[in-house]
């Protein structure tokens, strides 16, 4: 708690408010009272102002384009360190001794099977399902597999629901995958690392084994730890808000996959990819450009802005080089990946852009990436959803554990009828 306080004068009365300090970043006033002081609300749509608990987590300056989980930045572990090592940290607070690690790694890997009448509930969709669809309903239906860690009061269910969450998703992302393409669900293999594991799981057929390239596989992990948390964002706020009502984890994810699904959250990345694809080539781009200025187009250049970067996103910086990477790797020559660097170039020298502070955000280079390695658009945020899993479990342990917890249960400003009379149906 900080010496000051914040002082707020409503008809001539004048209440005081503690302000609070975090470890960095703004400091934060506690309104707790205010509705008991004042009878008045805070009026903050889109939560631009309000923090919506205390976390320990991930931290963000989006001014300065910073982004640290467990104070590490994010740079950092994307290029030192592993996805299952930055699950451990994210839900443990500190890195792992190489034991630690060890164990977390082999704990993940022997929960990485699903209940075999799993199988039976993917076949009730129909197979032009889009697979977030398919995620929403199988993760949801996790609960009704796994009632053996469903208790939220008790820590060890939580941990193991949390590990079975983490280490499952991949195997029912691939499933989705297979699923769409009318192939057979493939089963893990334990000798193999989370994410060779993963692209084996998507790519191999019963025909022909797939040998994951190290390049293809070093892509995809620092893809998974660019996504594995990011804050109080609408996903791991839906997660949050789920959870804090005491429902089960399975059923929180699954909100927050719902969540994710939106194009203005982690269905940009598949927009994204579209849009380069609609634009096609550089000649193209300042149409697209004028479109994405001129108010009367509902047109956005997708991939660009950030409700939180107000500066370059640290994880777009990240995912540019490893697209040239992948590109590099896997001989593709694709005008996407000139058409995106062009537009990049183009926006982040025009004064629209430049006065509102709009960047590249995370999803810009991605969809490139995925494409390259051979993911269908749709598989986009699929893949988001699996990586963010770490994430939003981390959050909803943290949520769990607070004293402050409360359900969240946000006010409003009424603007509809005051009270009146009903008028029965002949009457009216
Ligand atoms: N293209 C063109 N103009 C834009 C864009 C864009 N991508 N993004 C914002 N603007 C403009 C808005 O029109 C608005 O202009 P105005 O002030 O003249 O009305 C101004 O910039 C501020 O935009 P808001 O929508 O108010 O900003 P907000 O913080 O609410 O939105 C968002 C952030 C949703 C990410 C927005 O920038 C956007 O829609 N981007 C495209 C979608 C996208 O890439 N989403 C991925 C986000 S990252 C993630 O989820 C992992």
């Amino acid at each position: 708690m900080s010496d000051n306080t914040a002082s707020l004068n409503v008809g001539g009365n004048s209440y005081d408010y503690a302000v609070m300090d975090g470890s960095v970043g703004p400091q934060v006033i506690d309104v707790r009272k205010l509705y008991a002081n004042t009878g008045m609300f805070t009026y903050d749509p889109g939560f631009t102002s309000t923090a919506s608990c205390e976390s320990g987590l991930t931290y963000i300056d989006g001014d300065e384009g910073v982004l640290l989980h467990r104070g590490y930045p994010i740079g950092q572990l994307a290029e030192q360190s592993s996805f299952m090592e930055v699950s451990y940290l994210l839900l443990n607070g500190e890195l792992p001794s190489k034991q630690e690690l060890d164990e977390f790694t082999h704990t993940i890997t022997r929960h990485t099977m699903v209940h075999e009448q799993l199988t039976t509930f993917y076949r009730g969709f129909r197979r032009d399902a889009h697979p977030m669809a398919i995620m929403c309903g199988v993760v949801g239906a996790l609960s009704a597999f796994y009632h053996d860690s469903t208790d939220i009061n008790d820590p060890e269910q939580r941990k193991i629901a949390s590990h079975r969450l983490i280490a499952k998703m991949p195997t029912i992302a691939a499933m989705a995958y297979k699923y769409s393409a009318g192939q057979p669900f493939v089963y893990p293999r334990n000798d193999l690392s989370y994410t060779a594991n993963f692209l084996r799981m998507t790519f191999s057929v019963p025909a022909e084994e797939y040998i994951p390239d190290p390049v293809v596989v070093d892509a995809m992990d620092k893809i998974f730890i660019l996504h594995a948390d990011h804050e109080q964002n609408a996903s791991t706020s839906t997660v949050r808000l789920a959870g804090s009502s005491g429902a089960n984890p399975f059923a929180c994810i699954a909100a927050g996959i719902a969540c994710l699904w939106g194009p203005a959250h982690g269905g940009a990345n598949e927009a994204a990819l579209n849009m380069l694809h609609e634009i096609g080539t550089v000649d193209r781009i300042p149409e697209y450009i004028a479109r994405a200025k001129n108010k009367d187009d509902p047109f956005r250049l997708m991939g660009f802005g950030h409700r939180v970067y107000k500066n370059y996103d640290p994880r777009a910086t990240v995912m540019q080089k490893t697209a040239k990477d992948v590109l590099e790797k896997l001989g593709v020559d694709d005008p996407i990946f000139d058409v995106a660097k062009e537009l990049e170039q183009i926006a982040l020298n025009d004064p629209y852009f430049i006065e509102k502070k709009l960047y590249p955000n995370v999803d810009f280079y991605s969809g490139v990436i995925l494409s390259a390695i051979g993911f269908p658009t749709e598989m986009f945020t699929v893949l988001f959803a699996l990586a963010r899993t770490v994430g939003w479990v981390a959050q909803w342990n943290e949520m769990i554990s607070d004293p402050a917890q409360k359900i969240g249960r946000p006010r409003q400003l009424y603007t509809g009828p005051v009270q009146r009379d009903y008028v029965p149906v002949s009457a009216r």
